[in-house]
């Protein structure tokens, strides 16, 4: 006669006896799984932070079977009470882990059926785990995009934040880091505002398919259950439910398009890291980070290294390479359920925690960065920074532009052979190049004019910067006090 296994009080003895039964699978096995084999194929130890987001689908898809007449009320009750019960053990350090249960979803349930017996053993009704993964990770997903965009806000708020006081700050703009173009600081900082709008736009809009339910495909042919999946997507806050069963289990697009907005934020972040590590360098000096976001070096005493920004740029690659790993990981499945689809948790979760990471230091080490202004005026009318504006005086004045952009350069050489920026050329030698020259050509050379004469709609003179700054501080503003 088989012994009552005490580790499950609530088994009857004919389902806990030959151990291969443990497993959610166990009726037509005979042999136990082999013990390298639950170690190469479990998730549990990656998968278990999807424990909230499965009890939170597991509790609306019992509410749903109550609302079907698939459980009772009282099965309803236990059953939610007993996975919230479990929420907590997790949550406090008590639940047992064993990777025999090879997942967080058969931790919970074997959990739920030491609980409460066959009451638990009725939750998998009209589920599967390949739709029940499915909506976990949707779950997980939706929670993550909408903590992304609350850090990317913060990011925007702290550059917005610096520009009242950065605002007579006159930085040389580059193009192939070569000098260019004077530009406002405020203007710099609301160029990465725009690239993190669009990033937020971004992950907002894949959010709309990322939020669909899944939940009820099953396996990949649906049930013969009464089941109400509008329900589930009610409880769960779904927009939609999804329309093929047979797609359900294998769509992994949603996870792909987040691991490229994430892949695009990581970008712009990385390209914000790489101008100001070259801006902290002597050789620019135009910006010091905060010393407690620098680090030192163990040889040379002398050194405060940029590492939090080297970071957040090298922590780029990993997302890059975890959007990679998706794609390579996808390419090639046949429809429905594979298991190579347990591998997708590792990137995903891995570009979000990296992102979020790094956007939770990107911002207060922008608050915290202080422009050396000195050092930035000391430079600022070295390479010929109003050549442009100069040609667009020529312009104004009837000259083609191929024309005025010949006698442009041809000052330019002048101006170098003499070593003297152009606004210390004297009249004469603009009247030797060009003859319909005055005064008023003095009022657009140096930086500063040339700034101020930026003036359509978007540029850096100090009017147009202005309008942004404002247009920026009331949206962050407007965000801010709808979420408070
Ligand atoms: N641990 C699996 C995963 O994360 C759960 C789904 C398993 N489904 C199956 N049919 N074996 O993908």
């Amino acid at each position: 006669m088989p012994q009552k296994n005490p580790k499950y009080p609530h088994q009857s003895p004919e389902k806990s006896e030959p151990s291969a039964s443990q497993k959610a699978w166990g009726g037509v096995f005979t042999e136990k799984t082999d013990g390298r084999v639950e170690l190469f194929t479990e998730s549990i130890s990656f998968d278990r932070v999807l424990y909230e987001v499965d009890i939170r689908g597991s509790v609306a898809h019992a509410r749903m079977l109550n609302d079907v007449g698939l459980l009772t009320e009282h099965e309803f009750k236990q059953i939610e009470h007993s996975l919230l019960e479990i929420r907590r053990e997790i949550e406090t350090g008590t639940f047992p882990f064993n990777i025999e249960f090879e997942d967080i979803h058969m931790h919970i349930e074997h959990a739920l059926i030491e609980k409460i017996g066959d009451t638990g053993r009725k939750l998998h009704t009209a589920r599967s785990r390949n739709d029940q993964v499915v909506t976990n990770l949707r779950l997980w997903i939706r929670d993550s995009i909408d903590r992304i965009c609350n850090r990317l806000l913060d990011l925007q708020a702290a550059f917005v934040g610096r520009c009242d006081n950065d605002f007579d700050v006159i930085l040389p703009g580059y193009t192939h880091l070569q000098r260019a173009q004077p530009v406002l600081a405020p203007h710099v900082w609301l160029a990465y505002c725009e690239k993190f709008e669009r990033d937020k736009q971004r992950l907002k809009d894949c959010r709309k398919r990322v939020n669909i339910l899944g939940l009820g495909a099953a396996a990949l042919a649906g049930t013969s259950l009464p089941i109400d999946r509008k329900k589930t997507a009610e409880y769960l806050g779904f927009e939609d439910i999804a329309a093929n069963s047979i797609d359900v289990s294998s769509d992994r697009d949603f996870v792909l398009e987040a691991a490229f907005c994430l892949t695009e934020t990581a970008l712009h972040l990385s390209t914000f890291a790489e101008e100001w590590v070259l801006w902290s360098t002597s050789e620019f000096s135009f910006l010091r980070p905060p010393q407690a976001f620098c680090t030192g070096s163990s040889i040379m005493p002398q050194k405060v290294n940029p590492d939090v920004l080297e970071l957040i740029r090298g922590k780029t690659a990993r997302v890059a390479g975890n959007l990679q790993t998706l794609i390579v990981l996808t390419k090639g499945l046949p429809l429905a359920y594979n298991r190579d689809l347990q591998e997708d948790k590792v990137p995903i979760f891995d570009s979000f925690n990296t992102v979020e990471s790094v956007l939770s230091l990107a911002a207060p080490l922008v608050e915290g960065a202080v422009l050396n202004r000195e050092a930035i005026a000391e430079r600022l009318d070295r390479g010929y920074l109003d050549a442009t504006v100069l040609m667009e005086y020529l312009i104004l004045q009837g000259v083609p532009q191929r024309t005025a952009h010949g006698i442009v350069g041809r000052l330019v050489r002048l101006a170098m052979d003499k070593q003297v920026p152009l606004a210390k050329l004297p009249l004469s030698e603009f009247h030797q190049v060009h003859e319909g020259f005055d005064d008023n050509v003095f009022n657009v050379l140096g930086a500063k004019n040339a700034a101020a004469a930026m003036k359509s709609y978007g540029s850096t003179a100090p009017d147009q910067v202005r309008l942004q700054i404002d247009r920026w501080k009331a949206k962050i503003d407007a965000v801010y006090q709808k979420t408070a």
